[in-house]
């Protein structure tokens, strides 16, 4: 039988790497795409431990990359549902740097995501419900609804603005 309800500290997944010289740019720090493939792959693992289910990405939100990760530093990322709609659910990825020299270690980077569960036919399908059971996670969960909202707002844009690209038409999108 399929689970109704499943506690956000049970999708939590951590993955943890080191940075090698092929991971970084020309300044010596790990590359934004990378990290980029690191943190979808993470949050997909995090979404699949609520659905059980095929999925797709369907946005990443914007990522803030805040602090360089260098060369031979650990790169951690923590990926967990913060929310869920029908069919979607939002993952929150954490993402830390450790000098392995000395213990140090920051906040690197932040994103949220947003995967759809897929049935059989790769059509979307209904997903348990995240259940938050910490101030914190109840705050995470709490402020999703917003976040979705905003989302599909941003996506009408994105499909006006597709229209236009595709069709090159004279008249300017509303934007
Ligand atoms: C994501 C996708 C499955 C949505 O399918 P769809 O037929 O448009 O379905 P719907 O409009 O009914 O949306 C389904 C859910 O996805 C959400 N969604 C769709 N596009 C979204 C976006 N860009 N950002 C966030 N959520 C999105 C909807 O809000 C809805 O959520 P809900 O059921 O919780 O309310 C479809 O757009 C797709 O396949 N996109 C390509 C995904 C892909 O290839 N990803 C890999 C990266 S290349």
């Amino acid at each position: 039988m399929e689970q109704k309800e499943v506690l956000m500290r049970d999708t939590l997944a951590i993955k943890t790497a080191r940075v090698f010289p092929q991971d970084t740019n020309s300044h010596g720090t790990l590359f934004g795409g990378r990290l980029m493939a690191y943190i979808d792959d993470i949050a997909s693992i995090s979404a699949s431990k609520l659905c059980r289910s095929s999925l797709v990405t369907a946005s990443i939100d914007s990522v803030d990359f805040i602090r360089p990760i260098r060369e031979n530093d650990a790169v951690t990322l923590e990926a967990m549902v913060t929310w869920t709609g029908r069919t979607s659910m939002e993952v929150l990825v954490k993402v830390t740097r450790e000098n392995l020299m000395n213990g140090a270690k920051e906040m690197a980077a932040i994103s949220f995501l947003t995967f759809v569960a897929l049935d059989e036919n790769g059509k979307p399908k209904p997903v348990p419900k995240v259940v938050p059971l910490t101030e914190r996670e109840k705050w995470l969960n709490a402020t999703g609804e917003k976040r979705a909202q905003m989302r599909k707002e941003r996506r009408v844009e994105s499909e006006k603005l597709i229209h236009f690209l595709a069709n090159e038409t004279e008249s300017v999108p509303d934007l």
